[in-house]
């Protein structure tokens, strides 16, 4: 068994900051060379130095699918990693306090993105030795509870978990294989948005506030870190995983129990 991703190439979306990030960082120690994607050209440039002349970097919003293609455009890719995302930054609960027009948004992003990317990357994906390949998305334990809280997220990060199923089974006949990443709650910008939305924003510290919800929510009563998606990328990618396709894994600290 190896975890060494030497020679392979990793299109990661979402890429400069968070969970993306941490991804990034793990399978550039893991040997691999990035195509790394996102919004914050700025930001990206900074991964390009930590690791100079095995990162491409692309500014692309992942809701232009004709610009995606023209990002990954004669690039190879052997790892695909959908992680770019993006709330309402609203409080949905209940659902009728968002307009449905709150929805538009998230959509185009947070599911269409995730569809855009894979489709732009098929030519890639296609080309050459495919048994190896592989395609990872970011969903969230909110894709599997009905979370309250930003129901297009929710409702998108649902959406995700399915299209990571049908994908697996148009891929399987070349070898590529399709999962499917839930974190539960890691402290990044994103998660951030979701307090600052939160009613208790005007009582609450965010440190007070993410200590209250990690005990009431996760029963192993920790956040997650970052770092450990990346190690769970780097592992779905490998030989280690040759067989496991159409699988959605819950990084959550056992949030989520049921399949
Ligand atoms: N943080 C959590 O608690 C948590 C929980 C469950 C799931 N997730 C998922 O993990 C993934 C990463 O989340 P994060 O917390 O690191 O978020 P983040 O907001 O810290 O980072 C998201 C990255 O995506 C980029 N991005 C946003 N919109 C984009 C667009 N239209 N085009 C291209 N890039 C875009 C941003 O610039 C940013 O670099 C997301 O899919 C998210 O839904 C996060």
């Amino acid at each position: 068994m190896t975890l060494s991703l030497a020679g392979q190439t990793v299109a990661i979306t979402g890429a400069a900051r968070g969970i993306g990030l941490a991804i990034a960082r793990a399978f550039l120690d893991a040997g691999a060379d990035l195509l790394a994607l996102d919004l914050d050209a700025a930001t990206l440039t900074e991964l390009q130095k930590e690791a100079s002349g095995r990162v491409t970097t692309r500014a692309v919003n992942v809701a232009d699918h004709a610009a995606l293609r023209d990002a990954v455009a004669d690039h190879p890719i052997d790892h695909l990693v959908c992680a770019a995302a993006i709330g309402s930054g609203k409080t949905g609960f209940p659902f009728w306090s968002l307009e449905p027009s709150d929805w538009s948004r998230v959509l185009d992003v947070t599911l269409m993105g995730v569809v855009n990317t894979v489709h732009a990357c098929v030519p890639a994906l296609l080309s050459g030795e495919t048994t190896r390949k592989s395609v990872l998305i970011l969903s969230s334990v909110a894709g599997q509870i009905g979370s309250q809280t930003d129901p297009p997220y929710s409702a998108s990060k649902a959406a995700v978990i399915n299209f990571a199923q049908l994908a697996a089974k148009d891929f399987a006949p070349y070898g590529i294989r399709v999962n499917a990443l839930s974190p539960g709650m890691v402290k990044t910008e994103l998660n951030r948005s979701v307090y600052a939305a939160s009613k208790e924003a005007t009582t609450m510290s965010y440190e007070e506030w993410a200590e209250e919800k990690i005990r009431r929510v996760s029963p192993m009563g920790r956040w997650q870190e970052p770092a450990e998606f990346g190690a769970m990328a780097v592992f779905l990618a490998s030989d280690a995983c040759r067989n496991l396709t159409g699988q959605t894994l819950n990084v959550d600290g056992g949030q989520v129990m049921h399949s």
